[in-house]
């Protein structure tokens, strides 16, 4: 089975982005995925500072870094917060992406060569697309390989129904779409 994390970038209650990660989630299941769901509000993750990584690595950030490393692919769900992604997701992507033990300075062991996706939901017309791109600027940059696929919901307050799936037919289907791609890719690189 092909493992696939979900990383929401909101802990909000109500979170139009956990709604998102949770309909991805169910998508990756039903195509026959092992799905982690990461609630990043059960990591304790102090802000980075390379004093306190130099002290002792954080529990929780190794807790992370070891979740993720044992994937064959993640998907980050998450709101775009003034055009990029909010700090609470770019700092867990920031501590996972340190080494630990006798690793070299870029060993990257959570994310080299491994598959991503990405997907949004937002208040605004343009469904967070900026902050995707940003997001999927540093997957690259840590050496994931982004898939081209994506899901961004506009109007968010209007795009689920009232048992948290999405009213219209076509950003449905492309969350099955980039899911499906998504197993694809990762089972590949694994292969
Ligand atoms: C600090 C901050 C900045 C925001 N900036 C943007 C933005 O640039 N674009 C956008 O579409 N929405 C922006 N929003 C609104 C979010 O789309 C909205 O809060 C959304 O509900 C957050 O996702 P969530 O429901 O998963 O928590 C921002 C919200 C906050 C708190």
């Amino acid at each position: 089975m092909t493992k696939i994390a979900v990383i929401v970038g909101s802990t909000r209650d109500g979170s139009f982005n956990k709604m998102l990660g949770e309909l991805a989630a169910a998508s990756l299941a039903a195509q026959g995925a092992d799905v982690t769901r990461v609630d990043l509000s059960t990591f304790d993750l102090p802000l980075y500072s390379a004093a306190l990584e130099a002290g002792a690595f954080p529990p929780d950030a190794l807790r992370l870094k070891t979740l993720f490393a044992g994937q064959a692919g993640l998907l980050f769900v998450s709101p775009e917060y003034n055009g990029s992604l909010p700090p609470l997701l770019k700092n867990a992507i920031d501590w996972a992406s340190r080494p630990t033990g006798d690793e070299g300075l870029v060993a990257l062991t959570a994310y080299r060569g491994k598959a991503a996706a990405v997907m949004s939901a937002s208040l605004s017309p343009f469904g967070g697309l900026r902050g995707l791109t940003h997001l999927r600027q540093i997957l690259s940059t840590i050496q994931m390989l982004v898939i081209p696929e994506q899901v961004a919901i506009p109007a968010a307050y209007a795009a689920f129904d009232e048992q948290g799936a999405l009213k219209d037919a076509l950003p449905a289907s492309l969350v099955d779409m980039t899911t499906g791609r998504l197993i694809a890719v990762a089972k590949a690189l694994a292969a």
